[in-house]
């Protein structure tokens, strides 16, 4: 049987094994899918023993988005403009790292919720990983104007900088946003896990716009209670986002591409 896992620290709380099954089983391919905690001075020499050992593929979770990439033999695209790998598919000598994170964003956004981002203006919240895993996603579906803004000053400028080739992207700090409106909103910070809320200045959301939380359980319900306090017409954490990057992956490796909605639907209930 094919073996894939999600490795990172911590990792018993992933819901990845639970979405690969139901993908799994939904598409009729026997798999086993688990979870491995990995310390971070462990990543390089598991990664060959569990190549060595046969295994098809992985997912990275934190702490090991950034330290895998120069565990990689060859990256996508998608990787290198994010600077992160969140999926590893099995190559004869190695492993090769991709990123399906903005593809799951922007698959949930204009598919699911059904939210085009083709002219519109975004906003992005954060430069983490996260954050940068996004904006070239976003910049392929057009949007009229991509702003990322963050607490820490030069982290976005120096994105936009990295990124120039693919397009414009503004960069911004949070209190300069002041004044601005936008119809995407999108918090990829990680303040929700203390509680937390990034400093913003009052009334970001234009008409009918859309708030994003990257974040989902109560890690989101900082940055979601503020938006619908501050008139955003719809509100949305990042639990699809998950389930479609999985899905990115899942057809990565096994060439088929599974339903997310019920899997989805499952996760929620
Ligand atoms: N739904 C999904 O599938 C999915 C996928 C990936 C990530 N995520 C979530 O996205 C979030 C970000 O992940 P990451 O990997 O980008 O994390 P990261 O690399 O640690 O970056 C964290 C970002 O949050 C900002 N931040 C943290 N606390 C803040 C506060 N109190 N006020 C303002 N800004 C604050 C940081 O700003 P400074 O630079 O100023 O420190 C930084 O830009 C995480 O919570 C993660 O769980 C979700």
């Amino acid at each position: 049987m094919d073996r894939y896992a999600v490795l990172g620290q911590p990792v018993a709380h992933s819901k990845s094994p639970l979405i690969h099954a139901r993908f799994a089983a939904q598409v009729g391919e026997k798999l086993l899918y688990e979870a491995y905690e990995i310390a971070p001075d462990e990543l390089s020499g598991a990664l060959k023993r569990l190549h060595g050992d046969g295994w098809q593929g992985f997912n990275l979770t934190l702490p090991h988005k950034t330290a895998v990439l120069a565990l990689c033999e060859s990256l996508s695209a998608g990787a290198e403009s994010a600077g992160a790998v969140n999926t590893l598919v099995r190559l004869d000598d190695g492993w090769h790292g991709d990123n399906t994170d903005g593809a799951g964003f922007v698959r949930d956004v204009v598919i699911n919720l059904g939210v085009p981002l083709r002219g519109k203006r975004v906003l992005v919240l954060g430069a983490g990983g996260a954050a940068r895993g996004i904006l070239a996603p976003i910049l392929a579906e057009e949007p009229a104007e991509l702003v990322i803004s963050n607490r820490n000053p030069w982290k976005p400028e120096e994105i936009a900088a990295s990124l120039k080739r693919l397009g414009n992207i503004v960069p911004r700090t949070n209190l300069s946003l002041k004044g601005d409106q936008y119809d995407v909103v999108i918090n990829a910070t990680s303040a929700g896990h203390r509680g937390e809320l990034p400093r913003l200045p009052p009334q970001l959301f234009a008409p009918g716009a859309l708030a994003y939380d990257l974040n989902y359980g109560p890690a989101a319900q900082p940055f979601l209670n503020w938006a619908q306090a501050q008139g955003a017409s719809r509100i949305s954490d990042g639990l699809g986002m998950l389930v479609e990057q999985a899905a990115e992956a899942f057809t990565l490796w096994r060439g088929l591409r599974p339903e997310t909605a019920p899997v989805l639907a499952e996760l929620r209930r």
